[in-house]
């Protein structure tokens, strides 16, 4: 299966539980600035896109269009590394959460600095990220995927000709269901459905990660995953290696 032919397996029920979360979208709208005309490449079902901007989506996966709003912005059939534009047709191009499943991620952020002036990326420390309950506990596996040859953050910044980077906390009730969103929420992990949109878990084969649900639930149940997580109780938001890669751009 091809990277960009993740979406059309995993992605059926995306919009059910992938919807856009609030903070981090005014984090994305900032970084944006005055942009005016926008390309939102890795689109997917129009998350992030804002209703005061003129946004061009971008996304190869027929499953994810099709869920597109009847409202949301036209989109194109395309994939990062060769967007179907003309050099700086846009005043910024956004990549939400889809850097990591480029084929060739140095190539797709070339095509977005061709493209446009103003650059941002959220994307993640593959480091940090990886320091997750979930993934060293319960599905170490998950780390091993092909999608977690993301580049580094550094990378993504020199290729965009980056000015910032900046942390993206998430919030304890993060409304977005991507893989850190259930941190404070565990038993979030045990419905089928949810993991089905988390493409670190719905790539794995589905006994293993059945098995392992198993065990969490059990220590759910009998309270060694609270006893163990407990410090998680006091915080509100944590840093799970997100990063919003910026470059203002003309403003
Ligand atoms: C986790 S989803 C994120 C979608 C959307 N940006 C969001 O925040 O909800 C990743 C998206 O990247 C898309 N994708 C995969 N390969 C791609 C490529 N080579 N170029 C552009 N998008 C790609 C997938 O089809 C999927 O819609």
């Amino acid at each position: 299966m091809t990277t960009e032919a993740t979406y059309d397996a995993i992605g059926r029920s995306y919009v059910r539980y992938r919807q856009p979360d609030p903070r981090i979208a005014c984090q994305i709208e900032a970084a944006l600035g005055n942009a005016q005309l926008v390309v939102n490449v890795g689109a997917g079902t129009g998350s992030y896109e804002a209703n005061d901007r003129r946004v061009v989506a971008v996304e190869p996966s027929p499953i994810m269009l099709a869920q597109r709003s009847s409202g949301a912005a036209p989109a194109v059939r395309g994939v990062a590394g060769a967007l179907p534009f003309a050099d700086g047709s846009f005043d910024a191009a956004m990549a939400i959460l889809t850097v990591h499943h480029w084929p060739d991620a140095a190539a797709g952020l070339a095509e977005l600095r061709r493209v446009a002036d103003g650059i941002v990326v959220f994307t993640f420390d593959a480091a940090i990220h990886a320091q997750y309950w979930l993934f060293e506990e319960y599905l170490p596996e998950t780390v091993t995927l092909d999608t977690w040859r993301t580049p580094p953050i550094e990378a993504v910044a020199e290729a965009v000709d980056a000015d910032r980077v900046e942390v993206v906390p998430i919030p304890a009730d993060c409304v977005d269901g991507f893989n850190w969103a259930y941190w404070r929420r565990p038993e979030s992990y045990l419905d089928p459905g949810v993991r089905s949109c988390i493409s670190g878990l719905a790539q794995l084969p589905d006994d293993l990660v059945a098995s392992r649900m198993q065990r969490l639930a059990a220590d759910l149940a009998d309270g060694t995953w609270q006893t163990r997580h407990a410090e998680l109780a006091r915080l509100d938001a944590v840093d799970g290696g997100f990063r919003l890669v910026v470059r203002s751009g003309r403003q």
